[in-house]
């Protein structure tokens, strides 16, 4: 059966909704907390130099195979390959979306209750205890952390089945911009806070000498998490671009935006767990018990922090339409469910053990599997094995299996614009990533030391 395929509108509809996946809650949330549990500014050079010399080419990779075959992973491997290892990377993906989308949602929950809180003028008033008070009593509890996925779960749902362009394009291109210039705002007063120096030089000050192997597995993992990688979700996005995206262009782009979005994060969380006493290694609570005492301090807090944690949201769910939709594209298109089905699918079966995710923080947080919680499990097993794994098989296929021609052919838009740093890429997908990658592995397990 052939169906029509939906395509991208315009060219900065493709560049937004690919950032809108790669800019969200990876950025916001989590680039600012693993970074504190992991020496701060030594966790962002490496990070840094991931994203530049592994992220990048393995985007550029994922938007080369998913424009020339224009299918869903599954198809897009059986279209370019005989071969059928090269699955293998949709069984993946398919399973990394399941494992991020679950305690993607306990986060989104949670940006839900702030957006609540900050419309009631909760945070007036509290001390930093308190503040922090509020998030374990929150995301302890049983009954609204769970409503509050459900109803996430749902939104992104909805989303999804109206299909690419309404859908997606519309939401990202306007509330972006909108966020980054929250985000500024708040860089200011965290800068200008006092004791708020120490902040900034533990984000930019490295220091080596914290340097271990479970950093450099994390900083990888990171990597692939906050630029969408690995799984597909980019694959399927570039399935929808049209013959006039630029893809060293917009993998550039994309990049960029992503990792300045982190850092401007950063910029405005560290300043503030210094000033007010929290500690940088608090984990997942740490956005949300530390911007609710700057929006205490600036001109029109009450209103930017209702602006902030909406937006908060909004990125989320431009992220986590993303990962459904590798899920969705894989039902309907291979398994020829309608689109509406294999949504509600996959979405009611996420929102399961999401719930798991989100109790494993509360009721379920003595239940350990390897010595972790079941967020954390999901978190790690996706975003430290799953994507990186993926990563490398999508740069080998395309630097050692997809013929040379077709690559040029992507990436010069059939002979229509100039090929950017094609030397470096070609080495990048060659040998740097793959290889990188495998030692990144051995050393975290322990098989390798420098
Ligand atoms: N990149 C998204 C973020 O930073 C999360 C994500 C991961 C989206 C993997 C798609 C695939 O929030």
């Amino acid at each position: 059966m052939q169906i029509e395929r939906d395509s991208f509108t315009s060219k900065f509809g493709v560049i937004a909704a690919a950032a809108g996946s790669a800019i969200g809650l990876g950025n916001i949330w989590k680039f600012p907390y693993i970074a504190g549990e992991n020496g701060g500014g030594v966790f962002l050079v490496v990070y840094l130099v991931f994203i530049a010399l592994i992220g990048i080419p393995v985007m550029m990779s994922e938007f080369i195979i998913g424009r020339k075959a224009q299918q869903n992973v599954f198809g897009a491997f059986r279209s370019l390959s005989k071969s059928g290892f090269w699955q293998i990377i949709g069984v993946m993906g398919v399973l990394a979306a399941f494992f991020i989308l679950s305690f993607y949602g306990t986060v989104a929950s949670w940006t839900i209750e702030y957006l609540l809180l900050a419309v009631k003028n909760s945070f007036a008033g509290k001390n930093a205890d308190q503040i922090g008070e509020m998030f374990t009593v929150f995301s302890t509890g049983t009954y609204k952390p769970v409503i509050y996925q459900i109803v996430f779960m749902a939104l992104t749902a909805l989303i999804v089945m109206g299909g690419i362009k309404k859908g997606i394009e519309k939401y990202t291109k306007i509330l972006m911009p909108l966020l980054i210039v929250i985000i500024i705002y708040l860089d200011i007063t965290a800068i200008a806070l006092k004791g708020g120096s120490e902040g900034l030089r533990f984000l930019f000050n490295p220091d080596f000498t914290k340097l271990t192997p479970h950093l450099f597995i994390v900083a990888l993992g990171h990597a692939f998490f906050t630029l969408s990688l690995g799984m597909g979700v980019l694959m399927t996005y570039a399935s929808y671009f049209n013959k006039d995206t630029n893809i060293t262009g917009t993998s550039i782009s994309v990049a960029v935006a992503d990792t300045v979005i982190a850092i401007l994060a950063g910029v405005a969380i560290f300043p503030a767990v210094f000033a007010f006493n929290t500690q940088p290694t608090e984990g997942p609570g740490l956005v949300f018990v530390t911007l609710p005492n700057i929006f205490e301090l600036i001109p029109g807090g009450y209103i930017f922090s209702i602006l902030f944690f909406l937006l908060l949201g909004v990125a989320a769910l431009t992220s986590s339409i993303s990962i459904l939709e590798v899920v969705v594209a894989y039902l309907s298109e291979e398994k020829n469910i309608t689109r509406t089905k294999a949504t509600i699918i996959a979405a009611s079966t996420i929102t399961v053990s999401g719930i798991l995710c989100t109790l494993s923080i509360g009721p379920l947080k003595n239940f350990l599997l390897l010595g972790y919680n079941i967020f954390d499990l999901l978190d790690f097993i996706a975003s430290n094995i799953l994507l990186p794994l993926g990563g490398m098989l999508i740069s080998i296929f395309v630097g050692w299996k997809l013929d040379k021609s077709i690559v040029i052919d992507e990436l010069s838009n059939y002979g229509t614009i100039r090929i950017m740093f094609f030397r470096i890429f070609l080495f990048s997908v060659r040998y740097l990533a793959p290889i990188a990658i495998f030692f990144v592995f051995l050393y975290g397990i322990g098989l390798f030391s420098f």
